[in-house]
């Protein structure tokens, strides 16, 4: 094959977009070729070839330009962009890549090297139509935010505010998380973005991550800069899950410093994220009240205040509603949780939830020997004792979150249960 050679016949194009791919391996790029037949017409151009003369001879502002970021090309992709960019300022550029492995290394160099989109060559058909109409109305600047393909709907949110470090907040949120996934089907589908979606910005960093033995490398601060970009290929490539219920984990990151609370990306991260996913489940144990995302706070659907028995969390609690009323979010949507329960000692839960006006929305009891001794299997501890106290009072919770998960009965729609129910 030529360099630059147009390699598919034209017939099938009504109208047809033109797409110019950056590769230094030519059978890739014939790959992409027939990847989309159907849908645009894939010129290669050799990477290493590439100079500033050649590209004002190639380009003629119509055509798409996509960058090769098949493991071995990336560094040379993320160079050509920087190049192309200084040339053409503004111009949209898209990285090309497979996630099958599961090696979501390529999206995020994409990601990095400022790509207005990724094209998953494991996406399906209509996946990749949505991304290149859109790609061909995309706005002159990359920084431009363009609305992603096909939302599904407003996702659950659903805010797990510990008022003071060390009350539970985290363990419960893993464990929440994991059970409101619904079971796998066999098998997956391949474009399956994730239903329930934990995003850890508990303080310290990266509890409930640790409590999931899982590790990503993508997180909330590259999230929020590509908050624009935030789609089902991101999604489905870039977070990491957690092993056994598959629950999607975006975290802050052990070293990073929380954004401000008031980033103005904050906004539009949540919006997306709820666009893809069913249940959007925060944890912000530890995080002192004035620093949670004023965006997160409100478009919460609800809050649920996370404290134990202890007088110190009663009072904590007490200056969290206090700065929450400053928030504008001391409303219908709080509820409380008491965690740590012991009938013999400490304030009464219905006390606590009648001095402070609050429905009391689950109590959960004292287990810390069960839950120590799954964490150290590596285990949540559903996974090592179903049926412990813990996990049973864990019920009234799932039941108000929206996943379609089994505890899940009381949300979900008839309909969707129907198609459940189905072999
Ligand atoms: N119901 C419970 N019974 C006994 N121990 C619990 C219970 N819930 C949590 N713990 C334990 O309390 C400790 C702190 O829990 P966790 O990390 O979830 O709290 P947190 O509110 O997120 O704290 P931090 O503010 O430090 O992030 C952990 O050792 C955990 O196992
Ligand atoms: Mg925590």
């Amino acid at each position: 094959m030529q360099a630059t050679a147009s390699i598919l016949p034209l017939s099938k194009l009504e109208p047809g977009v033109d797409v110019l791919f950056y590769s230094p391996d030519e059978k890739r790029a014939q790959r992409l070729s027939a990847r989309l037949r159907e849908l645009a017409r894939v010129h290669w151009e050799d990477s290493r070839r590439f100079s500033p003369e050649r590209w004002e001879q190639q380009h003629d502002g119509r055509q798409l330009v996509l960058l090769d970021y098949a493991s071995d090309s990336a560094v040379a992709s993320t160079e050509l962009a920087r190049q192309l960019v200084a040339l053409s300022p503004g111009l949209p550029l898209f990285g090309v890549g497979s996630t099958a492995a599961g090696d979501a290394s390529g999206v995020l160099a994409a990601l990095r090297a400022g790509v207005l989109d990724f094209i998953d060559m494991d996406a399906g058909d209509e996946e990749i139509r949505g991304l290149l109409e859109h790609a061909l109305h995309a706005p002159a600047s990359p920084r431009a935010q363009p609305p992603s393909p096909a939302p599904r709907r407003q996702g659950q949110l659903v805010l797990l505010l510990g008022v003071r470090p060390g009350v539970g907040c985290s363990t419960l949120a893993a464990h929440l998380g994991a059970l409101a996934m619904p079971p796998a089907p066999k098998p997956a589908p391949a474009d399956a973005t994730p239903p329930a979606l934990l995003l850890d910005l508990g303080q310290p960093a990266g509890d409930a991550e640790l409590y999931l033995g899982v590790a990503g490398d993508f997180h909330y601060a590259d999230a929020l800069r590509n908050a624009g970009r935030i789609d089902a290929t991101l999604l489905r490539s870039a977070l990491s899950r957690h092993g056994a219920s598959r629950l999607a984990v975006l975290s802050q990151g052990a070293q990073a410093t929380l954004p401000p609370p008031d980033a103005i990306e904050t906004g539009l991260l949540i919006e997306r994220l709820r666009e893809h996913v069913d249940l959007l489940l925060c944890d912000l144990g530890g995080l002192p009240t004035r620093l949670v995302p004023a965006a997160l706070l409100r478009a919460a659907d609800e809050i649920w205040l996370v404290v134990d028995q202890g007088i110190a969390a009663v009072v904590s609690l007490d200056a969290c509603l206090r700065e929450l009323g400053q928030a504008g979010a001391h409303d219908r949507r709080l509820g409380l949780v008491v965690n740590r329960h012991d009938d013999d000692c400490g304030l009464g839960p219905e006390q606590i939830a009648k001095r402070f006006d609050l429905p009391l929305l689950a109590t959960l009891p004292d287990r810390p020997r069960p839950l120590r001794a799954s964490a150290n299997q590596g285990l949540l501890l559903h996974q090592a004792a179903p049926r412990d106290p813990y996990i049973r009072a864990l019920a009234p919770l799932r039941a108000r979150l929206r996943t379609g998960a089994p505890g899940d009965a009381v949300a979900m729609p008839a309909w969707k249960r129907l198609f459940r129910a189905r072999p």
